[in-house]
């Protein structure tokens, strides 16, 4: 059986998400940015972002699929939906559960650049710094971890574990 070693509690990811809104409601001020949620890890997380959020918003999700069953990225990335906001000249803000090897993030950054966008940030609820093979700029950051594969909280291991309240490290 794999072991789940708790790594957030319900109260720790709570004041981190509250935390992530309160800055990004300071820094868009005066604006209505778009969040473009990244499916499916990051709904949980967007769901709870946008409710501490004290600016106005619009919300639309795109879906990329990278792992396949497993625990490491294959790099090989797929848009699997697109978005269906008209983009051009609005402010993006990607929120993403994880960053690991950074290839997603790169190849949906360069995905959103043929739509001509005013301004795109990235909102990671994780940032998993030892394997990045892919330098980029994360403009809010939950907490930073140097390893591990983790599940709870949107993240799942084939498709188990999304809907546990805390974040935990999976031993397999
Ligand atoms: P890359 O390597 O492209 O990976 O930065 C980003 C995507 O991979 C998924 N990912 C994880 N999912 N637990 C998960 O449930 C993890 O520890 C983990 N690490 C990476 C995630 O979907 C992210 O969008
Ligand atoms: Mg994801």
């Amino acid at each position: 059986m794999p072991e789940l070693i708790p790594m957030l509690s319900k109260e720790e990811i709570d004041k981190m998400v509250s935390t992530l809104a309160l800055q990004i409601s300071l820094d868009y001020d005066g604006r209505t940015p778009v969040i473009l949620g990244v499916l499916k890890g990051a709904f949980i997380f967007l769901a709870d972002l946008l409710r501490y959020l004290t600016i106005p918003v619009e919300v639309d999700f795109l879906r990329v699929s990278s792992y396949g069953a497993g625990t490491s990225s294959s790099g090989n990335i797929r848009l699997t939906k697109e978005i269906e906001t008209n983009i051009a000249g609005r402010d993006i803000l990607v929120v993403e559960d994880i960053i690991d090897t950074g290839l997603t993030l790169n190849f949906l950054l360069n995905y959103l650049k043929n739509f001509d966008p005013l301004s795109v940030r990235v909102c990671s609820l994780i940032n998993k710094i030892e394997v990045r093979k892919k330098k980029i700029k994360i403009d809010y950051i939950g907490h930073v971890v140097q390893q591990g594969f983790l599940v709870g909280y949107g993240l799942d291991y084939n498709e188990s574990y999304r809907n546990l309240p805390e974040i935990y490290h999976l031993k397999l």
